[in-house]
């Protein structure tokens, strides 16, 4: 174990509760953060408003066999994101086996077991996955099954709807005055006390050795990084080639080749691979100039935890242009939350006042906000009128954005055909936004872009015309390295490459079955006999946007005939031509396929594009074996649990 039993910290729970002062602990079972941060919210407005001794705990750091033995004074909230199929988090699992297990026994021996229990429980999902919050929907059924009392409802957050702060918001608030009613607790007048303290650094320079400028961790600004190189640890991997593989007006495609020779990294074809992105400089300079830290930008600073159980997320010292450019998500939507905290720092009554109302009315922060995709710093320039927002502690941003966060691509080569050159396949997200005059970018693939622009030696940085500042003043990652890690995935193809495979992958969504038939193409080279491959691509037009046209002619070269690739092109003619369209078309040889238990894969978009390729994969099974549409979708269900069906999709 990693965390606590390396630090020789207790897992006890209770002992750790008591030793603090704590009368409330906030579990969270987090994969991406957002769940994290989410306990750390409440933490944070748990002790403001009602005064609760609060704790955020990683769930993987505390053994449970003793929550029988938790007092029922105290509190224990459940912040839980389902993940994948709906699968508990990395770090849930060991938490979602006991707790659902069959035999649960306690240290105390209580028959149910928690009676004296009584917590809360909110759940991170996504609708367009079938497991829709199966992790807090499992979770709180084992608890209400062991006796124990739940606090207000279990709540459930929609990231498919793209409603997941709003439904926290909606939850919370019924969830705090049943909490306070229940416990007792007097709801006071909040006053913000910041979590962190800020200290100046005086006789420490930019310069000095152990300033940190946006190493990940420790050992990297020591210079002896080493694996295991994983979600808390990656890998600064140098760029073995970067080009474009398409550029129209409104966006463009890369691919890019990242080495990991150096590394003892590994992985399989149909993983993902994670990028640690950098903030755009334009973003970093609008963010320090509007909260009034331009100047002091290089200044260096300690920062330091004022409460026992609270972790600094970055190391330090460091500087304020570090902290903001590499570990802060100063780029995304801002929330209604954090804009009602911030209300009371506003530079005059009149922004306070309209901070206060955007903070607390929901249609109105929406009605202003949406349209214009304002991040934090954009909001403040704008509700401010220009003013500088000089008064907000640093401690706030710390505790109110969330952490940067590493962005996963699905792996587009073959690990048998290039084990230490992994392929990523990224389009450039940029989209125009009609009420302001520039357009939104999307972090982690501008990065990407940035990084090969300056690879390729271009001196323009970015085909938008700005500057693009990589780098901090000092960093070691020259502008030609991107800090990675792998995730392994269970898309995979099937083990018998005479099997037939049936690919779905229309835009990006190509990217894995890239890695796939380069890996069939090399399996055929090698004399194995490799069944049918037959890919559905689909994209705007042949001239403009189709990945790796001349590549497929070079894998046909060894799979011959049985190499198929169908396209669907949707703006070539007035009547849009989607891969689901294709796939109906051959419905005869997809539904001959799936006889000869053919594996069916879909990536790319889940919200639609993998809904309607389900649903049309059901009708051609109903259509080809003579049954009903319900008894299609049935057997699709099963292929899904056989693994003879699988996604890789995202919303
Ligand atoms: P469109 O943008 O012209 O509508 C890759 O993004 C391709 O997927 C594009 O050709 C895009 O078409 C298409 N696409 C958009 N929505 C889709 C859907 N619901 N199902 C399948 N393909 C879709």
């Amino acid at each position: 174990n990693v965390n606590g039993a390396k630090a020789g910290r207790s897992r006890n729970i209770i002992e750790k509760m008591d030793e603090t002062g704590k009368n409330c602990v906030i579990f969270y079972g987090s994969q991406t953060g957002t769940a994290e941060d989410y306990a750390s919210r409440l933490a944070k407005e748990g002790k403001s408003r009602f005064g609760l001794e609060t704790m955020v705990a990683d769930l993987e750091e505390y053994d449970f066999d003793n929550l029988d033995a938790m007092p029922s004074d105290k509190i224990v909230m459940f912040i839980l994101a389902t993940y994948g199929e709906g699968e508990p988090t990395d770090n849930a699992v060991e938490f979602y086996e006991f707790i659902t297990g069959d035999d649960v026994s306690f240290s105390e021996g209580t028959d149910p077991g928690l009676q004296n229990l009584n917590y809360v429980a909110f759940g991170l999902g996504n609708n367009t996955y079938e497991h829709y919050n199966s992790m807090v929907r499992n979770v709180d059924k084992a608890l209400q099954k062991l006796g124990a009392h739940r606090i207000g409802k279990a709540g459930e957050g929609d990231d498919g709807a793209g409603t997941m702060e709003e439904d926290f918001l909606a939850w919370k608030d019924p969830m705090w005055a049943a909490l306070a009613e229940k416990m007792g607790l007097e709801e006071r007048e909040a006053v913000y006390e910041p979590t962190f303290g800020i200290v100046d650094r005086e006789n420490l320079t930019v310069d000095s050795p152990e300033v940190n400028l946006g190493e990940p961790n420790k050992m990297h600004l020591e210079g002896t990084a080493k694996g295991p190189f994983n979600s808390h640890n990656p890998y600064i991997a140098p760029i073995a080639e970067s080009r474009e593989l398409f550029s129209a007006k409104d966006r463009n495609c890369i691919h890019m080749d990242v080495d990991i020779s150096g590394s003892n990294l590994s992985y399989q074809t149909g993983d993902h691979i994670a990028i640690w992105p950098t903030n755009s400089g334009d973003e970093v300079d609008r963010f320090l100039d509007i909260i009034g830290l331009k100047e002091k930008r290089n200044n260096v600073i300690s920062v330091k935890a004022l409460e026992p159980t609270a972790k600094v997320p970055f190391p330090t010292p460091t500087t304020y242009d570090a902290i903001v450019r590499y570990h802060l998500e100063i780029c995304a939507p801002v929330s209604r939350q954090f804009v009602a905290t911030l209300a009371a720092f506003a530079p005059n009554d009149e922004v306070k006042a309209e901070m206060a109302r955007l903070g607390s009315d929901k249609d109105y922060f929406h009605s202003k906000t949406g349209p214009h995709f304002y991040n934090i710093a954009r909001l403040l320039d704008t509700v401010g009128k220009g003013e500088k927002w000089t008064n907000i502690p640093f401690s706030a941003f710390i505790e109110g954005l969330n952490k940067l966060q590493p962005r996963y691509y699905s792996i587009s080569s073959s690990s048998v055909v290039q084990p230490k050159k992994i392929s990523i396949t990224a389009v450039i997200e940029s989209q125009m936004i009609p009420a302001r005059k520039d357009p939104f970018r999307g972090v982690a693939t501008n990065y990407l872009f940035a990084l090969k622009q300056k690879q390729n030696g271009d001196p323009n940085p970015s085909p938008f015309g700005k500057t693009y500042a990589l780098n901090g003043p000092r960093n070691k990652f020259d502008g030609i390295h991107v800090p990675v890690h792998v995730r392994h995935s269970n898309f995979k193809l099937p083990s018998d490459p005479g099997k037939p495979v049936i690919m779905v992958g229309p835009g990006t969504g190509v990217a894995p079955f890239r890695g796939f038939i380069q890996e069939r193409a090399k399996q055929a080279q090698d004399g194995a006999t490799v069944g049918r491959t037959l890919l559905f691509f689909g994209c705007r037009k042949r001239s403009e946007d189709f990945l790796y046209e001349s590549e497929w002619e070079e894998y046909k070269k060894a799979l011959g005939d049985s190499l198929e690739i169908v396209t669907a092109f949707s703006r070539e003619s007035s009547k849009k031509v989607y891969v689901q369209h294709r796939l109906k078309e051959r419905s005869k040889e997809v539904g001959e396929l799936l006889s000869q238990k053919a594996y069916f894969y879909v990536c790319g978009d889940a919200a639609h594009m993998a809904r309607e390729v389900n649903t049309v994969l059901a009708q051609i099974i109903a259509e080809s074996r003579g049954v009903s549409e319900a008894k299609g979708e049935e057997i699709v269900k099963n292929m899904r649990a056989a693994n003879q069906y699988q996604e890789d999709v995202w919303s």
